[in-house]
């Protein structure tokens, strides 16, 4: 007993410092986007998804590896099993080694993992003045504001405010905790050619990409919510049949 009370306020101690922590890194309020995934209801939009897809390919990729996807995760978001085999084929990987001994290229298959843009770590931040880009597979859990925050970072760039001064390949951003971010407004309009018709804006662009790396955090989103429902009407009626059944047993019990 004693030693739960003491659990309890440790845990309680934790949700407040970090609760704060977070709280004093960001100097501007998050702005809230309403997505087709918010709510107990929400679902993820395929075409959002591959557009979003499309631009962190074309854009992102160039600079952030998604290490946790395979290509074949892909067909998630509606695309055939032959568009997933030519997706992943358009990179190559090093395999072996082969029976000689050697290593080498081949395309890349379903089931390998995203191409990483970088041999390693020390490769990637020498290619960006010795900032590492992050990974992006769990990007909208590893920030807070998930979606809305990825969505104000990349249409949050703005001129540095007079009197603060920007370090060598410095950029400032509203959103970006403490402002001064190591990635240079990675989207501008017209950059990326959609071929359903969609605007092809910065601020469209942010938003795919924001809703693609949605998905990539949490795939298994809408079947979470699906049971859910399922559990909620099954206690619902389980809960009205308990009800009759315990009016039933009581029907003939007189009150004294
Ligand atoms: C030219 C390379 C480059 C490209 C292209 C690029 N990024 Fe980045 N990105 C970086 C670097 C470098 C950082 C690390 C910045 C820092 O730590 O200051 C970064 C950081 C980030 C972060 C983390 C910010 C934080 O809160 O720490 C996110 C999210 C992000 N990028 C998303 C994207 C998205 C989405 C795209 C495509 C639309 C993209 N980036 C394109 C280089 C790039």
């Amino acid at each position: 007993m004693k030693y739960s009370i003491f659990i309890f306020l440790m845990i309680l101690t934790i949700g407040f410092a970090s609760g704060s922590a977070v709280a004093a890194e960001s100097s501007h309020k998050i702005p809230h986007q309403h997505w087709s995934f918010d709510g107990v209801f929400g679902t993820y939009d395929r075409g959002a998804l591959q557009r979003g897809f499309q631009v962190y390919t074309q854009v992102c990729a160039a600079c952030h590896s998604m290490k946790h996807l395979s290509y074949r995760n892909l067909s998630a978001l509606g695309y055939s099993e032959a568009e997933v085999k030519a997706i992943a084929a358009q990179n190559t990987v090093t395999d072996g080694p082969d029976d000689e001994g050697e290593m080498f290229e081949r395309p890349m298959k379903p089931s390998d993992k995203f191409k990483n843009p970088y041999e390693n770590d020390k490769q990637a931040r020498y290619a960006n003045n010795g900032a590492l880009p992050p990974d992006l597979s769990l990007i909208t859990k590893a920030r807070h504001g998930g979606a809305d925050y990825i969505y104000a970072l990349l249409t949050g760039y703005a001129e540095a405010p007079e009197g603060e001064t920007l370090g060598a390949g410095q950029h400032w951003n509203k959103y970006m905790p403490g402002n001064k971010i190591a990635m240079a407004a990675p989207l501008s309009d017209d950059m990326v050619g959609y071929e359903d018709g969609t605007p092809a804006t910065l601020d469209q662009y942010a938003r795919d990409v924001s809703h693609f790396l949605t998905w990539a955090a949490e795939p298994e989103m809408e079947v979470r919510k699906r049971t859910g429902i399922k559990v909620f009407i099954f206690l619902l009626i389980f809960a009205g049949i308990m009800y009759a059944t315990k009016r039933k047993i009581w029907a003939g019990v007189k009150k004294s």
